[in-house]
């Protein structure tokens, strides 16, 4: 393993008992609001400086992007954090979300860890060697058609102006695949993708770090990531399609109907 995937792993692991211990006691947690339907507990605020504090104390003058703290440092390798994708899903109790760790070196990215703590699941990548759950090699799923795929996404829940499209979206999706879910947690979407237990994935608006280490997951498993119209600027404006070859083909061909000018 990579050595800077090793600490990814290691800081991933820390996140990851911090929330299982949390998770025993969710009714004690202290809960800031931070707008519409969006909160932050103070467990992800834990979980993200443990990170930090293991990324730094192995390579000091790397820069951090991370949800809950921001930017800090400028170096050509920068990790990015989230420390608890399914913040809502995790304060209630709902057993479906994840640690999520990328590093991009000179922009590209480099390194991926996605953790999911509740059933002790690691999903790893490096650059051109491939992506793995545990220690098992997993590739992207070999369904053909659109019509047998199961697809993933995540709904529109802090920011509604683009609620009408996305419905406009989903109603389409739900009358041309085998089904669509929800499960809540962006990261572990991506990483289902690269398992193949989801055929594909797609969400409007995500932030870097939901998608970062998902991204090269996907990819490294042999999949496609790219915006609404199979471009590479997914992880500036978060509007994200991911899939198997074929699949992530069919996906652009459903929502290009849809794209409004502010999401092309
Ligand atoms: C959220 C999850 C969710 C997605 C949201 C994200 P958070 O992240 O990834 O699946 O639909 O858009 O914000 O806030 O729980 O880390
Ligand atoms: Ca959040
Ligand atoms: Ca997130
Ligand atoms: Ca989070």
């Amino acid at each position: 393993m990579h050595p800077m995937l090793t600490i990814a792993v290691k800081a991933a692991r820390r996140a990851g008992s911090i929330i299982n211990r949390a998770s025993l006691d969710i009714d004690l947690l202290t809960i800031k609001h931070k707008n519409n339907n969006d909160y932050v507990s103070e467990v992800d605020d834990a979980a993200e400086q443990a990170i930090i504090e293991i990324l730094l104390d192995a390579y000091p003058n790397h820069a951090i992007l991370a949800e809950e703290s921001g930017h800090q440092g400028d170096s050509e390798y920068q990790w990015i954090i989230d420390p608890l994708d399914g913040t809502t899903n995790f304060l209630h109790g709902f057993q479906q979300y994840a640690v999520s760790i990328a590093l991009l070196h000179k922009g590209v990215l480099s390194q991926a860890v996605i953790y999911d703590p509740s059933r002790n699941d690691l999903f790893t990548a490096s650059k051109g060697k491939g992506a793995y759950l545990n220690d098992r090699r997993i590739r992207v799923s070999k369904r053909s058609f659109i019509k047998d795929a199961l697809i993933g996404t995540g709904f529109p829940y802090r920011d509604f102006d683009h609620l009408d499209t996305y419905m406009a979206m989903l109603r389409d999706m739900l009358q041309k695949t085998s089904g669509v879910r929800r499960p809540g947690s962006a990261a572990l979407d991506l990483a289902y993708t690269a398992a193949g237990r989801l055929d594909g994935f797609w969400e409007i608006g995500l932030k870097p770090w939901d998608i970062a280490a998902g991204c090269l997951l996907v990819q490294e498993a042999g999949g496609l990531v790219g915006d609404f119209q199979g471009n590479e600027s997914y992880i500036e404006s978060g509007n994200i399609v991911a899939g198997n070859p074929k699949v992530f083909a069919q996906l652009l061909q459903i929502l290009a109907p849809h794209l409004t000018e502010n999401l092309k």
